[in-house]
């Protein structure tokens, strides 16, 4: 049984909602919640219902000020707010505020581990707060504590389809012989497409989960940014290649690849049996060990309810 915590959690799209709904379920209170214009706060614990209700119907969560959740009592900052590149803000400076105050922070949002490894890495050293990020790898899948629990220097390298939408996509134009514009709204209304979807669909997303993913492995001998990362999406798959694909036994799929040299993400024709074939939303993973062969993780690599449940294992992890 792990230790009740009181959550703090800013962001509340589809990640930080299901956080928010889900946090009693893993036995943890709810003291503040905070959206971009608008936050609730109660040390006695929020009515989660009533927050999320008005976040439905008014679009947003409260009455306060979005600071009034980083100033709030808690063990735990959760931070969803989406993915910014380049300085990472303002997800990295919630993280720093948390750490500043000794608190914990478990991170949905890729920015800060993906574009300033080393930085959190620095500010986790001056705290007494650890950081946590297993959700922005593959959503459900416990990628990054597997990795860990493996230890980082005896994984070589972490391959693998980790980005949900462009694998429904991908997925969808094999099955109807169409192109990704027509498929992407369906998508989208699955709620597993980013605030910004072209992340998605010209490979950033996945990048930034190898970006991470390389940076574990690395165990801070060298940062990777997404600078570092060779991409290429999907936009210019065109229906008619996952036609010809399937002649051969074949299909299409955007894989990345991290290892400690470096980080590529692509279209690769892989077979239609093979592990890497996902269909639909999910994820899967292949980690290629020293002494333990190839461990394949798969499972759903986004969604609300999924990548939430990742954020709450994490929580539980805390000390
Ligand atoms: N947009 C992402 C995906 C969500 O489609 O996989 C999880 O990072």
């Amino acid at each position: 049984m792990t230790d009740s915590k009181r959550l703090a959690v800013v962001g509340a799209g589809a990640v930080g909602g299901s956080v928010v709904e889900l946090a009693a379920d893993y036995g943890h209170s709810v003291v503040a919640f905070a959206d971009s214009s608008s936050a609730v706060v109660d040390d006695d614990g929020i009515d989660t219902g009533t927050a999320l209700d008005r976040k439905a119907s008014e679009g947003h969560v409260g009455d306060g000020d979005p600071q009034d959740a980083l100033a709030a009592d808690y063990d735990v900052l959760v931070e969803a707010t989406p993915t910014t590149l380049g300085d990472a803000h303002p997800g990295f400076s919630h993280l720093r505020t948390a750490l500043e105050r000794d608190r914990h922070v478990v991170l949905a949002n890729k920015g800060p581990v993906a574009e300033r490894y080393a930085d959190v890495r620095d500010l986790e050293r001056d705290s007494q707060g650890r950081v946590r990020f297993e959700a922005t790898v593959g959503g459900a899948i416990p990628i990054v504590s597997t990795v860990e629990d493996l230890s980082p220097s005896h994984v070589t390298a972490a391959r693998g389809v980790l980005n949900g939408t462009a694998n429904f996509i991908l997925s969808r134009m094999a099955a109807e012989g169409i192109d990704y514009e027509h498929v992407l709204a369906e998508a989208q209304d699955l709620g597993v497409a980013e605030a910004d979807p072209t992340f998605d669909v010209e490979g950033t997303d996945a990048a930034l989960k190898c970006v991470i993913l390389a940076n574990v492995l690395s165990e801070g001998e060298r940062e990777f940014t997404l600078e570092d990362a060779e991409v290429e999406g999907i936009t210019n798959v065109p229906g008619s290649a996952l036609e010809l694909a399937a002649e051969d036994g074949r299909t299409i799929r955007l894989v990345g690849e991290a290892t400690r040299d470096g980080i590529r993400v692509g279209p690769r024709l892989v077979p239609q049996n093979a592990a890497l074939a996902v269909t639909g939303t999910r994820n899967i993973v292949q980690l290629e060990t020293d002494h333990a062969g190839q461990l394949n993780l798969s499972g759903r690599g986004a969604g609300g309810p999924e990548t939430a449940s990742a954020v709450l294992g994490d929580v539980g992890r805390l000390e």
